[in-house]
């Protein structure tokens, strides 16, 4: 049914569907919505009176006194006593901004060498799927109450015992705080510090620098990269830099992959407790170290002073935003107030899910699946480039999946990246981590191989071998 009624401004047109099975009372509701959205009912007009145009639209004066009382709550509608229900004047929007443009597919590539990535093809769905119903099956009904925003305890006591066992981790279930990945305990973990005082936080040059100035900007602090040689962060930089934070990455640094050397850890160790500063440890790929047992987190030699933080993102999946972080006993308080704030703790069932999956034993069952596939990947790279480019030193290739390729002096990163992608294959140039760009530094290349096959990577470098032997 379609009827107009005219009122001091324009008609308005309502049309009833009383086939459909939309209630009359809501499709009047929503055209009269529509209708002052849009402006076809202007701010001020009159409105008919509800028996007025109840009487027109055939509904009972009850339906319609309902739909304004309703719209008037909302705030598209007015009702003052006495007088007719007004159209309410609402904030002019403000002007969408435009639409990203959608990124425009281009040719099927040969190999992307993108890092950071495990392989998303093997994420174990199986075991995920059985962890997450055993976990609901078994959960007792309280765990589905608000529970403690650093983690069920579960869960903690869980990842103490893998952190113990895998990365000789000094830890116990009170002071681990489970996080959306790094990326959040990160955070978690700089506003607690920045609090207390430590401002300035350096970051690994290079490193994931942008990922740490934003993380010590929002906490309120600064951030200062600070070199990495060939036996990891240089401690007499970070020394002069006067921060009271380091974030590194000593069992793999990224991108670089150098292992943090055994006198530098005591370095760094000694420069936290003489400057009462902290160290982060990112402990992002340890799992996965092919030519002997990995090299035990820094956080095991000092408690005291490192945060050490973990995550399932290179191990299982990154969409599982899942971590935590170990942290010194005087931290576990503030670093509870600052998780309470960020999210009141992790979704439950993701969180017992992992303490079943690590439990049963099919986590490390999957990580040593994952480490023989990418020893294979890590083999099929070395071999392709003796092959390839037999003159290109690769480095960087103990643990994890990435390796840096050193390109001849001369040769411009970009000039490569560009080359290469004309071909079919992807590849990244340090500068692009490094605080200041690629100039004046040697030209190397991140080579990621998580999340490509032994054979795209093989195909890969037999694409790019004619580029890297003339370069
Ligand atoms: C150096 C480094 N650490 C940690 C992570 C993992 O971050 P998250 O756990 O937030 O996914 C990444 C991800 O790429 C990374 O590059």
């Amino acid at each position: 049914m379609a009827i107009e009624w005219s009122t001091s401004g324009p008609d308005l047109l309502v049309e009833l569907d009383r086939s459909g099975a939309v209630p009359l009372r809501a499709q009047l509701e929503q055209q009269l919505r529509a209708a002052v959205r849009s402006g076809r009912l202007v701010a001020g007009e009159r409105l008919p009176s509800s028996r007025t145009l109840a009487g027109q639209l055939g509904l009972s004066r009850g339906v319609v006194q309902e739909c304004f009382e309703q719209l008037v709550a909302e705030g598209y509608l007015i009702a003052r006593a006495g007088s007719a229900t007004r159209v309410a004047r609402l904030e002019p929007r403000p002007v969408d901004p435009p639409a990203p443009a959608r990124p425009v597919a281009g040719p099927r590539l040969v190999a992307d060498f993108a890092s950071g990535v495990p392989d998303l093809g093997l994420v174990p769905r199986d075991d995920l799927a059985w962890a997450v119903r055993e976990a609901c099956r078994t959960a007792p009904n309280d765990a589905f109450d608000y529970g403690d925003p650093c983690g069920h305890e579960r869960l903690r006591d869980v990842l103490a015992g893998y952190t113990r066992r895998v990365r000789a981790a000094d830890a116990d279930p009170y002071r681990i705080v489970v996080c959306a990945g790094y990326q959040q305990a990160l955070a978690v973990t700089l506003q607690a510090l920045v609090a207390e005082g430590r401002t300035r936080v350096a970051v690994e040059d290079p490193g994931s620098i942008g990922t740490v100035t934003a993380a010590a900007r929002a906490a309120g602090g600064d951030c200062r990269p600070v070199p990495v040689d060939e036996r990891g962060i240089d401690v007499a930089a970070l020394a002069a830099s006067g921060a009271r934070v380091a974030v590194i990455t000593p069992a793999h640094q990224w991108p670089t992959g150098v292992v943090l050397a055994p006198e530098r850890r005591h370095e760094l160790i000694a420069w936290a407790r003489a400057h009462d500063a902290v160290i982060v440890e990112d402990d992002y790929d340890a799992e996965f170290r092919y030519d002997r047992e990995p090299v035990g987190a820094l956080q095991g030699l000092a408690p005291d002073c490192v945060v050490g933080i973990g995550t399932v993102s290179k191990s299982l999946a990154p969409g599982l935003r899942l971590g935590w972080a170990v942290v010194p006993e005087w931290l576990a308080a503030p670093m509870a107030a600052a998780k309470q704030v960020a999210d009141r703790g992790a979704p439950v069932l993701d969180q017992l899910a992992l303490a079943t999956l690590i439990e049963s034993g099919r986590f490390d069952r999957h990580l040593r699946r994952m480490r023989a596939e990418y020893a294979g990947r890590r083999d099929a790279l070395v071999t392709a480039l003796a092959e390839h480019a037999p003159h290109v030193p690769l480095t960087g290739l103990a643990a994890g999946f990435h390796a840096v390729v050193h390109l001849p002096r001369g040769t411009e990163e970009s000039v490569i990246v560009d080359r290469a992608l004309a071909a079919g294959v992807r590849l990244y140039g340090m500068g692009r981590y490094r605080a200041a760009g690629a100039a004046g530094w040697p030209p190397q290349l991140v080579m990621g191989y998580g999340n490509t096959s032994a054979r795209a990577v093989a195909a890969g470098i037999a694409t790019i071998g004619p580029l890297l032997r003339t370069a």
